[in-house]
């Protein structure tokens, strides 16, 4: 079995597996090279390009998984909402009523992006590296959908949820069917693992996440258990108690806290990250201690390696290749809680 599966599984494997969010895309001169030629949307709709941009960083790389090349926005066209990339989602009619809400279309699951489960069975084809999908939270895609875009604080959205709840759950609800049913493609497709990727979750309180976010990521996690599910909730620390109780397989951690305090707090037995991607645009001696110190803390436990968030785009290949060399040649077991009961 390959590390990334084993350790996804809660096994403690003899090195950190690795891989890298937003592996595919803007750092890479390849993809940037495909982009002169296509348009985003066209590199995610056609199954043979996503296919191979979702290969590209594992050709440069001893990567040990792949992520498909899509968007959390993918699932959404289908649903009658139209998305543009520039690059970030600009949704061109935000939802701002319950008629809008009621007027969106829960697609037969074939339907939905069927260009995806094609791009997958592609990956599948072409190499033996484990390959994860994902998809977007249903709060999270939300938070776009309401705003009409990227923001500094999500106003719009925020007063949204106080000022029309009952249509933020009517919202909500139907993007946790329309997710469920797209995770679920995917691995019926050949997805090993899932990610759920909720980006905004730490834009709110406790209350408004425990009405609004918990409960929905709870019935996606709960619907898809074909493959081990990773959840991603961006500087969320003040909603430990809440996600220590969702059905979750692998928890990834950013970068603002501590390996070792997550696994204090969080009850997957996995734990994935959280290196700052800043540190990749550190010193070589800055960056190889920044990430030796997130081995160790990683080490004591199933640990897959990662960075706290998205690879940023003026990152450096070489420097990928520096920090994926370096976790590769790690001893752990040196840092095993019980160094003797650790597999060779
Ligand atoms: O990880 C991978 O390599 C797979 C590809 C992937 C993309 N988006 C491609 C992309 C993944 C996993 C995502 C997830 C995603 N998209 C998230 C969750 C992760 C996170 O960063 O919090 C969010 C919030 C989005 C929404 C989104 N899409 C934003 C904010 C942007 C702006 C640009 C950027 O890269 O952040 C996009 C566009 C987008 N999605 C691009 C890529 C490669 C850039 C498009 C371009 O090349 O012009």
């Amino acid at each position: 079995m390959s590390l990334f599966l084993e350790a996804a599984r809660g096994g403690y494997t003899s090195r950190a597996p690795i891989w890298i969010m937003r592996q595919a895309g803007r750092h890479l001169p390849e993809y940037r090279a495909l982009k002169e030629r296509h348009t985003f949307w066209t590199l995610c709709s056609t199954p043979e390009l996503a296919c191979e941009v979702t290969l590209q960083p594992t050709r440069r790389y001893p990567l040990d998984a792949a992520i498909l090349f899509q968007d959390i926005m993918t699932p959404l066209p289908s649903m009658g909402l139209r998305i543009d990339f520039r690059p970030g989602p600009v949704i061109e009619e935000p939802i701002r009523s319950r008629a809008q809400v009621d007027a969106l279309h829960l697609p037969h699951p074939d339907e939905i992006a069927p260009f995806v489960p094609d791009a997958i069975r592609l990956v599948r084809a072409a190499t033996d590296l484990p390959l994860i999908g994902f998809a977007g939270a249903p709060l999270t895609l939300a938070t776009y959908l309401i705003e009409g875009g990227g923001s500094k604080d999500f106003a719009t959205f925020r007063a949204f949820l106080r000022q029309q709840p009952r249509a933020a759950h009517a919202l909500l609800d139907k993007l946790t069917a329309q997710t469920i049913a797209y995770l679920n493609s995917q691995v019926a497709a050949g997805a090993q693992a899932v990610q759920l990727f909720d980006s905004w979750a730490g834009l709110h309180d406790a209350e408004t996440f425990a009405e609004f976010g918990a409960p929905y990521v709870a019935r996606v996690l709960e619907a898809v258990t074909g493959a081990p599910r990773i959840y991603f909730a961006v500087a969320s620390q003040h909603l430990d108690a809440q996600i220590a109780r969702l059905p979750i397989d692998i928890v990834s951690v950013d970068w603002r806290r501590s390996l070792t305090d997550a696994r204090r707090a969080l009850s997957a037995t996995t734990l994935q990250g959280n290196l700052d991607p800043a540190m990749l645009l550190a010193p070589r001696d800055v960056l190889r201690r920044a990430a030796e110190r997130v081995l160790a803390a990683g080490a004591v436990g199933p640990h897959i390696f990662n960075l706290g968030h998205g690879i940023m785009p003026t990152t450096d290949p070489a420097t990928v290749e520096f920090l994926v060399d370096l976790v590769h040649d790690y001893e752990r077991h040196q840092h095993a809680p019980n160094a003797s009961a650790a597999p060779a």
